[in-house]
């Protein structure tokens, strides 16, 4: 099945063991205690916007993307009811061009970790280093490999999986072990990751 429409399906069905309903409690932890200050953000894999919209309340300019139109069309609708101007749009992150550039903070919960070969992870890095302006932050949480695989679970990687593919072209500011915020009873682990583009 091509990956798209694997999305798709996963919203159409419910399948959607991620979305919580609420914004994850490791974005708003760095944003508040680094501090990352109010500045035009991406958000790339978007899902049902629930990130982009607490973005948005804290003042940031968010510009958010998914794959999948279903996702897309549920952040549109609960960004309206908050009255909140996020700009969600449908695009492939790894195929389409995201017009707004540059960006001060690029921001995903899970996108990154989905691609399964090294060769796509670096490809997905390179784009959103194209994305930042100089010395512009990404935050990215990303499922740990340091638990045995979990059916629900997300995708696992190693910090080396992380850090190989990130060093080319980002200082990592933190690389720490947490937990996905998550409605199951035991929270998948995830790693934490904030980095800054080199130039
Ligand atoms: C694990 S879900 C997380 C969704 C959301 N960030 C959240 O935390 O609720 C990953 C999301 O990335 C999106 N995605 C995957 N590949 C993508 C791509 N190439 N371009 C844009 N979005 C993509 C999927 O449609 C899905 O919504």
């Amino acid at each position: 099945m091509k990956r798209e429409t694997n999305w798709h399906e996963r919203y159409m069905t419910g399948d959607i063991p991620w979305d919580t309903g609420r914004y994850d409690f490791n974005l708003s932890k760095i944003v508040t205690r680094r501090p990352i200050q109010p500045c035009k953000t991406l958000e790339v894999g978007c899902g049902t916007g629930s990130n982009a919209i607490w973005l948005s309340r804290q003042g940031f300019s968010v510009t958010a993307v998914d794959v999948s139109e279903i996702a897309v069309q549920r952040a549109i609708k609960k960004s309206s009811k908050a009255r909140l101007a996020c700009n969600f749009f449908v695009a492939n992150f790894m195929k389409q061009k995201i017009s707004s550039a540059p960006f001060g903070f690029v921001f995903d919960r899970g996108c990154f970790h989905s691609f399964d070969s090294p060769k796509e992870r670096s490809k997905y890095v390179k784009i959103v280093n194209s994305y930042l302006k100089r010395r512009g932050l990404w935050l990215t949480l990303v499922g740990s490999a340091d638990e045995p695989p979990r059916n629900p679970g997300p995708p696992q990687r190693t910090a080396r999986d992380i850090t190989t593919a990130v060093e080319p072209y980002f200082n990592i500011l933190s690389l720490y072990a947490s937990h996905f915020d998550s409605n199951m009873q035991k929270p998948p682990k995830a790693w934490v990751c904030l980095m800054q583009k080199r130039k």
